[in-house]
């Protein structure tokens, strides 16, 4: 197994350094097109090998010939969102970066998996898709993991219970249009309906809707990467591991609720074979609405690149 991360920023060395750690695959590769950056944070998280015993090999790069032959390649190049910018902001900058990265990444291997992080998430999501021609199956975006992890740890803290009995599913777009799935939360299989009362979740789905712009602000210069980070190799992971876990992330829907040919976060199954299924659940009506209105959202500008993606 190699995996290649794009972008040594924030999201991508933090990712870079779980993969080796947790010895998903025997090289990781981790490349930025600043000159210096990936070689130094690659060289560091090899030498911390021997402490946490592991034996991955991390090389930092920035030449594309160096990630030849990956399975899975994680793109995280682009901006990072900064205060009072939304997602969508990024949007022409980063469409551009993806497209770029994307070609770059199939001249050298042949049919990788690819994870975007790049935000706007579902729409660079889909440029990757577009650029690489590869099959749907293996064109995966990471948010609905990261969101249903805030979703998750805000009701851990509530309700002062392991973080280890909370499911929850945050489904849709990543932006403010994302839709928290209450009816699908549970703690230990009791529904989050029967613990919390209907003001205190609607608080909590609103903390998680602005959950990426909380940590902007208190970081001024950058957005958050660790829980990202996490989740982009939870998703890695249970791939390699063919693990088979249900996690929301953004999948070319066609067809599913309503919407079609549009990268939206659904509950989908992850294995070795990237995604096997998406779940079509029941949701209620104004939640259906929502995910439809969301999508919308990324409709829109996925069409404002047509040009790009032409
Ligand atoms: P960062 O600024 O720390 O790192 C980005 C890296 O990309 C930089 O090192 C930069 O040199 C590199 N880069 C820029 N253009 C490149 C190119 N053409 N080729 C290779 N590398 C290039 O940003 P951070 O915090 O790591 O975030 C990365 C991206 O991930 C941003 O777009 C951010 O909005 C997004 N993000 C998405 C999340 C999600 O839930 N999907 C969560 C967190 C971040
Ligand atoms: C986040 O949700 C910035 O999209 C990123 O933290």
């Amino acid at each position: 197994m190699k995996i290649t991360v794009i972008g040594a920023g924030h999201v991508g060395a933090t990712a870079a350094y779980r993969i080796a750690e947790q010895q998903l695959a025997k090289k990781v590769v981790l490349l930025d097109i600043v000159e210096g950056i990936p070689q130094g944070k690659a060289l560091d998280m090899y030498e911390s090998g021997p402490i946490g015993l592991f034996d991955t090999k991390v090389q930092g790069t920035n030449n594309y010939s160096d990630t030849a032959d990956s399975d899975i390649v994680l793109i995280t190049a682009g901006l990072a969102r900064k205060p009072g910018m939304s997602r969508e902001d990024l949007l022409m900058k980063n469409a551009t970066i993806v497209k770029e990265v994307t070609d770059q990444v199939m001249a050298h291997s042949s049919n990788p998996f690819i994870i975007m992080v790049s935000n706007p998430l579902d729409i660079m999501t889909h440029v990757g898709y577009v650029r690489s021609k590869l099959p749907k199956e293996k064109v995966i975006g990471m948010a609905g993991v990261l969101d249903s992890a805030r979703f998750r740890s805000f009701i851990a803290e509530e309700l002062n219970v392991s973080m280890q009995d909370i499911n929850a599913f945050v489904l849709g777009g990543h932006g403010d249009s994302m839709v928290p799935v209450v009816k699908y939360t549970s703690v230990a299989g009791i529904p989050l309906t029967e613990l919390m009362a209907q003001e205190k979740i609607d608080q909590l789905v609103e903390r998680t809707r602005k959950g990426g712009a909380e940590i902007v602000n208190y970081l001024k210069n950058g957005s958050a990467y660790y829980a990202p980070a996490a989740s982009a190799v939870e998703m890695i992971d249970t791939i390699v591991n063919d693990r088979k876990r249900i996690l929301p992330c953004s999948v070319l829907l066609e067809g599913q609720y309503n919407i079609n040919n549009i990268f939206i976060g659904a509950p989908v199954k992850l294995g070795k074979e990237g995604v096997e299924q998406i779940l079509e659940i029941n949701l209620d009506e104004p939640e259906l609405e929502a995910l439809q209105k969301s999508a919308a959202i990324v409709e829109e500008n996925c069409n404002a690149l047509s040009t790009l993606l032409a």
